[in-house]
Order: C-alpha cells, then sequence, then structure tokens
C-alpha cells in the first residue's frame, strides 16, 4: 500500500488507509474477542494498513465480566506482538467522555503516560486533543502537547473537532501534524473551511467515520440498536431517506465491480487529491475480510465524472450528522476561550 507524509516533510509517515480500532472492543455492538481482535490488527499489518487510531476515552465495561475493556490496551497487546516498528499509534486525550475533561496541564501528562503503559509502549506516534476544552486556551493546551514531545512520550500532535481558528492558534505554537475530522460522502461542511485552513498551513486530514459509521457499504440494511441509534441520520425516516440516496452509490459501485464502502472510500482519496490535500482515512471494523477490502481501496481509481456523481448524491442528506450532545462539542458549535478575554 502506498505511504503518505501528514504534515509535511518532517511529519509523520503512515500507510494511505488506515483503522479506527474502537469498534473492537465498544460501541457498534459487542466486543469481539481478544484473540480475534490481535489477528485483525496483525492481519491488517499484512495487508499494508499500520496506521491505527484509538482514543483514552474508548472505554467500555465488558458485558460479559463487567471489567473495564481499554481500547488502547487491546491495540497494545496487538503491537507487542506484531512489532512496535512496524506500526504507527494515534491516540487521544480528553477523559473517558470526549465531551468533557480538562484538557491540560497535569491531566494531560497523566492521561499520556497511562496510554503509553497500556499501549505498552515509550512513544506515541501522533496524540491528538479529542475534543477542544472551551474553557482552556488552546495555546495553553498545546504548550502542554508540546512538553509531551520535547519529553520524547509523543512524536507529533493532532487535533479533532477544532475550528480553523483554533487550528491557527495551535499552529503557531507547535505544528500539527494532522486534523481528525469526520469526513465521508455524506458529511463534507468540513470542505469548507476546515480543509482550506489545513492546505494553507501543510496539516493533513484523517477523516473519521468515513464510512459514515457504516452507512456507507452494502451490510447496513436497517438501523443498529447500538450507540448509533442515537445518530439522527442512522434512524426512522432519515435512514430511510438516506438510503434511498445511498441506492446511487450502490448501483454505481456494482456497475464497477467493487463494494459500496469502497467507493466510499476511493471517493476520500479523490476529493483529497482534487482539493489539494493528504487524506488518510481509518475506517473502522471487527472483520478481516472488510479491513482487506478497504485496504484494497486505496488502489481503486475514479474518474473526474465518477467523484463529481458522488460528491453530488447526498446533497439533500437528511439529519444531523450528531445528536445534540454530541454536536455540542464539534467544532462549529464548540467555541474555545482566547486567553486575556472576558468571553
Ligand atoms: P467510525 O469511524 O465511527 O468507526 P466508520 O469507519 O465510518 O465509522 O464505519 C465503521 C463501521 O463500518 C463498522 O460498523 C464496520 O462494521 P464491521 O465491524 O462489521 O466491519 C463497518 N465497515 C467497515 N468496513 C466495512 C466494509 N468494507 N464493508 C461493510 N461495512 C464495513
Amino acid at each position: 500500500m502506498k505511504r503518505v507524509k501528514l504534515g509535511g516533510p518532517d511529519g509523520l509517515e503512515v500507510s494511505k488507509c488506515g483503522m479506527g480500532v474502537m469498534s473492537i472492543t465498544a460501541f457498534y455492538g459487542d466486543p469481539i474477542p481478544d484473540k480475534d481482535a490481535i489477528e485483525l490488527i496483525a492481519q491488517a499489518v499484512a495487508s499494508g494498513c499500520t496506521f491505527f487510531d484509538t482514543a483514552e476515552a474508548y472505554v467500555a465495561e465488558d458485558p460479559v465480566s463487567g471489567k473495564l475493556l481499554w481500547n488502547e490496551e487491546i491495540l497494545g497487546r496487538a503491537v507487542a506482538t506484531i512489532g512496535r516498528d512496524k506500526v504507527e499509534i494515534g491516540t487521544k486525550f480528553g477523559g473517558k467522555s470526549a465531551m468533557s475533561g480538562p484538557a491540560m496541564g497535569d491531566h494531560m501528562k497523566q492521561a499520556c503516560y497511562a496510554a503509553l503503559k497500556r499501549l505498552q509502549t515509550d512513544t506515541i506516534d501522533l496524540y491528538y486533543l479529542h475534543r477542544v476544552d472551551p474553557n482552556v486556551p488552546i495555546e495553553e493546551t498545546v504548550g502542554t502537547m508540546a512538553e509531551l514531545v520535547q519529553a520524547g512520550a509523543v512524536r507529533h500532535i493532532g487535533l479533532s473537532e477544532a475550528s480553523p481558528e483554533v487550528i491557527r492558534r495551535a499552529h503557531a505554537v507547535h505544528p500539527i501534524t494532522c486534523v481528525q475530522q469526520e469526513w465521508s460522502l455524506y458529511t463534507r461542511d468540513l470542505e469548507e473551511d476546515i480543509v482550506p485552513a489545513c492546505k494553507e498551513l501543510g496539516i493533513g486530514i484523517v477523516p473519521y467515520s468515513p464510512l459514515g459509521r457504516g452507512f456507507l457499504s452494502d451490510d447496513m440494511a436497517s438501523p443498529t440498536d447500538d450507540v448509533r441509534q442515537f445518530f439522527p441520520r442512522l434512524i426512522g425516516d432519515a435512514f430511510d431517506a438516506n438510503k434511498a440516496l445511498r441506492a446511487q452509490v450502490e448501483a454505481m459501485a456494482k456497475a464497477k465491480g467493487c463494494h459500496t464502502a469502497q467507493l466510499a472510500l476511493a471517493w476520500l482519496w479523490a476529493q483529497g487529491d482534487k482539493l489539494g490535500i493528504d487524506v488518510v482515512p481509518i475506517p473502522g471494523t471487527t472483520k478481516i475480510r472488510n479491513m482487506q477490502s478497504n485496504c484494497l481501496a486505496a488502489d481503486l481509481h475514479i474518474s473526474d465524472s465518477e467523484l463529481a456523481e458522488l460528491s453530488a448524491v447526498f446533497d439533500g442528506v437528511v439529519g444531523e450528522r450528531g445528536f445534540e450532545q454530541y454536536m455540542s462539542s464539534t467544532y462549529r458549535v464548540n467555541k474555545n476561550v482566547v486567553k486575556g478575554s472576558d468571553s
């Protein structure tokens, strides 16, 4: 698989297709057995996918044992068997709930050292602020992240759900290697504001939920009863309306001889090329066959006319991309305090 350097010449080299490991332990259905998770990650590396995404916030109770299942821990165990030098690890801090928690100072340092322990490593390739804390000036947060870089605990830093203004202020303190942001055929608001800012600053984009939380595939025939039941697009009449739109993507994929999810990923890379920005999506999966299919999509070419046709499919998408509490921490809603201001 091709490799991409996120964040310019001094940036972080990763595989063109990464992988989100969140759903291995939580949120989209039940966790999968540890040995299957470790095999899935090993097979991903064998397929050329070496860039793995996790977070401090991806922790949940095991439905059987009641014990806490830390997503970082299972990735750490997999990496220990595969070899640390074979992978790039991206993780995020921001408390057990990504929506809260002081994002600075001692808390961040403690969070980082706890993550290192769970990941069984002495350095994190890419450490993100999961959600911007509205009450802590971003300069202070990034200043502490930079101290972690200087200490060798972290190699590169990133932001998630940060507005262009916050990205600029952060980048002035320490180079931001990439911004992780929801981006898919049906979530494209960042193309207006975040993409131009990142392009100008030489920052890469890591699209999260590149498959629309599984909707942009051949597999989601009806709403699920996991956390996705709270996402307005993925329930009720909105689901049906969006499914009717998705049928156009399914038909195009069929005609092209590929899977719907592969076409959704190929669109992202092609759109990144068109907009002149490095894009490294991290589709999440619990299945080896889906992981392999996603990796193969990295070589799928789509023409300008296919790109244009796909880009228009979800112009009429129905429903917000997240529920109310989720949206409150997203970049257009969540404002960051400016040092010295009263607001
Ligand atoms: P997130 O970033 O939130 O994890 P995503 O990457 O857009 O969201 O989508 C993840 C979902 O897509 C998962 O539910 C995954 O289901 P499996 O665990 O069953 O694979 C689904 N998914 C990933 N790759 C897929 C593929 N190639 N075909 C069908 N579904 C896929």
